[in-house]
């Protein structure tokens, strides 16, 4: 089959989102699951919010259902979609890679707390790649058409010296998604991606400090539920094809962002702005020069 996704209606189809287990992709997996996808939610974790919401659903014919996975196993991705053939037999027709972190302490840049390497990635930039390569490899030999939507963030048009891993982890899948925009023409297989500006989430309020840090105040937040409702846009509306990445900021309208000489994002604040993450940085880095031998 070949031609461009277009419209592509809900009803019926099969869908996987890591990250479902709270904030955005758990709001975007409500929303579609009412629209009659049945949906396997993969993460880590579940949160008061996903447990009672798949509670409330067990018995709908629409199914939501919940796999333990840890985005970083890419046989945990595998097993996702193998729970879609068991399930329904089928397999799915939306990939969403939401799973994200935000330089957390366990991976973080200027904290060092790894030895091997940067989880961070493996968690933003690498699932996301990789369960794009699994949808690929599952849609095309069964000639169907489907949409991969990635999380990315506003953090992939700007700079943030206090959370540099987590801007290149959104910058790369930017990149990726542009990259891929011919398999929508092609092949019927549309990869796109969602820039959030900030959103009162787990990803901050479970970090009350993190949070006054990098001053997301409720005047310049969406809410989780906001959010999700332009990530459903954006995965069935004909107007976003393959290789858009849409940045959705409060207060303004969705903006497919230009792969080229894109004007920075409308009221984003960058490391200039942001001066008590900025200064945490430079205390530290002060520190690590005083303290030299030579
Ligand atoms: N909140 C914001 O301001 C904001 C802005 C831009 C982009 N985003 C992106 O939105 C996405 C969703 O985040 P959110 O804001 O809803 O926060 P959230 O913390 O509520 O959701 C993130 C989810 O990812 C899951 N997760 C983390 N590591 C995982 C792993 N290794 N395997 C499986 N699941 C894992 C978490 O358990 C959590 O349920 C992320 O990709 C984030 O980077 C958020």
């Amino acid at each position: 089959m070949t031609g461009k996704v277009g419209e592509f209606s809900l009803t019926n189809k099969v869908a996987v989102v890591t990250g479902g287990g709270s904030g955005i992709n758990l709001e975007y997996a409500r929303r579609i699951h009412a629209q009659g996808c049945h949906v396997i939610i993969g993460d880590v974790r579940l949160v008061e919010e996903s447990k009672s919401w798949l509670q409330s659903v067990k018995d709908e014919p629409t199914k939501a259902l919940y796999q333990k996975t840890d985005v970083i196993n890419w046989d945990d991705l595998k097993a996702l979609i193998n729970r879609a053939h068991q399930e329904f037999g089928k397999s799915p027709d939306l990939y969403v890679a939401g799973a994200g972190v935000f330089e957390p302490s366990f991976s973080n840049f200027w904290e060092d707390p790894e030895s091997d390497f940067y989880r961070e990635l493996a968690i933003n930039t690498a699932h996301p790649i990789k369960l794009t390569r699994m949808a690929i490899q599952e849609l095309l030999p069964n000639r169907k058409k489907g949409v991969v939507v990635i999380v990315g963030s506003v953090a992939g048009q700007v700079y943030d010296l206090s959370g540099p891993i987590y801007v290149a982890s959104k910058h790369a899948v930017s990149g990726f998604t542009r990259s891929l925009t011919l398999l929508d023409e092609k092949y019927g297989i549309k990869v796109v991606s969602l820039a959030p500006g900030p959103v009162k989430s787990r990803l901050f309020t479970d970090r009350p400090e993190f949070m006054k840090m990098h001053g997301i105040t409720d005047e310049i937040s969406m809410t989780p539920g906001e959010m999700a409702d332009e990530m459903v846009n954006l995965t069935t509306s004909a107007q976003y094809g393959g290789g858009t990445v849409l940045e959705v900021m409060k207060g303004m309208p969705p903006r497919n962002v230009p792969g080229f000489n894109a004007d920075p994002p409308a009221g984003m604040h960058t490391e200039h702005v942001v001066t008590n993450a900025v200064k945490k940085v430079f205390d530290l880095l002060d520190k690590e020069r005083d303290g030299g031998s030579e």
